[in-house]
């Protein structure tokens, strides 16, 4: 789909769009359409029952005598006082699906500056835009017999305003991190065959395109750097494991302390010797969707050319179970000397995560590290497919990631890291094991073995087990399957917090 942005005019085809505010009151540019059609608008507002002007409500009018469009469509934009971004991210997202389901091709969107309403008029265009994009994500390319019927249609929307100028300028970084999103999407969204450490290294190399330094270790380096968490769980696989580093240095001072990313990456989780049941095991591929939404970041950062150093890195493994794969009950040493007793193969997230935390934070003494995993099921018992889980050692980074993630639309919520479930993962063989106290605060367990990988640097990490994955896809601007979470939330903190 593309976008486009133009000055206010009537099309002479396809859906036009425009907003109805609370109460029915017609904008500016809704009144002179209306006039146009000698007040069918207002006509059909007056005569809805349902609608009227409620903020996401749509109301599909059709072939309006006197204009040559296919239609007209209302969207509710409530309050004007009470419009945010997610508000015009959201009205985007559904006239993208409305469109789509009315078969139509082509649209237009008009919005007008609105008193009383906090969003500048091209701001209102540029989330109004990203919403849009978000929204028209489709991952088809390996259905080559889709119907007809069930192809998306839209192919260019064009958003309309008196200032478009101005609006394309407000747009373009959003669209950069829509095109982050996009990215991270794909590559969760890519069977296993497909995307696994070396192909995703490929990815990952070709981000240098767009001013990311992109540095591998290989598992040679991996085994020399003392590795042997990472390195076990790879083991198994015939598939090489691998550590990519991206780095953007987008800050005035190119030396400045960096703010540091990182994310799991198991291309599939079997769950080794400590096998899961076969009902479902197809979803564990996207157990790599926090290296995805770092990957992903990294390309919404640069693309928008973030005024930060940022540094990405992501530990890419698979976990197979083989004649050569770790067993229950082998004890590694981690690379900070620690040794973990591997009480199940399938807690294997936290093992590459020990090892990458480690290596993140002594290579670059980050000023925070964030990492991003699919980490445990028991985060989805806890808190669903609606917010992430945020485990973080630093009050001020905590208050920093939830109001990110308020303002993002990606939500956190945040648990505990108290020392009494520290003990839960002392060993009797080894300085730790890699599983608590049976099925119990099993998300928190997890998160104590990380920390003793980070030492004082301040460090949050987010359980995206339940968010990384929609089986429904019921919010406006995620589309059914890979979401991309976290590309948003932390595109959002560094807008906010860390840019010079
Ligand atoms: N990748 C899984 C967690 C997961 C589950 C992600 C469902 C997405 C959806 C992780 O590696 C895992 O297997 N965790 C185990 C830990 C247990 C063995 C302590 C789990 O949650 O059951
Ligand atoms: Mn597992
Ligand atoms: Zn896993």
């Amino acid at each position: 789909m593309k976008i486009d942005y133009a000055e206010i005019s009537v099309p002479e085809s396809g859906t036009l769009i425009v907003g109805i505010l609370a109460d029915g009151e017609l904008t500016p540019s809704a009144k002179d359409i209306d006039e146009r059609m000698s007040g069918a608008l207002a006509k059909a507002v007056a005569a809805s029952a349902r609608f009227s002007g409620k903020k996401n409500s749509i109301l599909a009018l059709i072939a309006p005598a006197g204009l040559a469009l296919n239609r007209v469509l209302l969207i509710g934009l409530g309050k004007a006082a009470e419009i945010d971004a997610l508000q015009m991210q959201a009205l985007g997202g559904r006239a993208v699906s409305a469109l789509n389901k009315a078969g139509e091709s082509e649209a237009a969107l008009i919005l007008d500056s609105l008193e009383g309403c906090p969003l500048s008029l091209e701001q209102m265009v540029a989330e109004a835009g990203f919403g849009a994009r978000l929204a028209a994500y489709r991952f088809d390319k390996y259905r080559t017999k889709q119907k007809e019927e069930d192809k998306p249609t839209l192919e260019s929307l064009t958003l309309m305003s008196d200032r478009s100028e101005a609006a394309e300028a407000a747009a373009a970084p959003r669209q950069r991190v829509g095109e982050g999103v996009y990215l991270t999407r794909d590559l969760v969204s890519e069977p296993s065959n497909v995307k696994y450490p070396a192909t995703i290294v490929e990815d990952i190399e070709a981000l240098s395109d767009i001013g990311i330094d992109v540095e591998l270790l290989h598992e040679d380096r991996m085994r020399e750097l003392g590795m042997g968490a990472l390195l076990g769980v790879g083991q198994g696989s015939r598939r090489e494991s691998y550590i990519a580093i991206m780095r953007w240095n987008g800050a005035e001072n190119q030396d400045e302390q960096p703010v540091a990313f990182v994310g799991k990456g198991v291309t599939f989780d079997t769950g080794g010797i400590s096998i899961k049941p076969s009902n479902g095991m197809e979803e564990m591929k996207y157990d790599m969707a926090g290296a995805g939404a770092v990957i992903g970041l990294m390309k919404a950062l640069a693309g928008r050319k973030a005024r930060a150093n940022v540094v990405g890195v992501v530990g890419l493994v698979e976990n197979m179970p083989d004649g050569n794969a770790q067993r229950p009950g082998d004890v590694v040493t981690t690379m900070s000397g620690q040794t973990i007793e591997v009480i199940n193969t399938d807690a294997e997230g936290r093992l590459v995560l020990s090892d990458v935390l480690w290596y993140t934070n002594k290579t670059f003494k980050p000023k925070f590290m964030v990492d991003l995993a699919t980490l445990t099921g028991a985060i989805i018992v806890s808190l669903g497919t609606y917010q992430a889980g945020l485990f973080c050692n630093d009050d001020e980074l905590a208050e920093r990631l939830l109001a990110a993630g308020k303002a993002s639309g990606e939500e956190l919520w945040r648990l505990p890291l108290g020392s009494r479930y520290d003990k839960d993962i002392n060993s009797e063989i080894a300085d730790m094991k890699n599983v608590g106290k049976g099925r119990e605060a099993g998300s928190v367990t997890a998160a104590k073995l990380l920390q003793r990988f980070v030492e004082e640097t301040p460090w949050a990490h987010l359980d995206i087990a339940g968010m990384a994955w929609m089986k429904r896809g019921d919010e406006a601007v995620v589309p059914k399957g890979a979401s991309g979470f976290g590309v948003r939330l932390l595109d959002k903190l560094v807008a906010d917090y860390y840019e010079s």
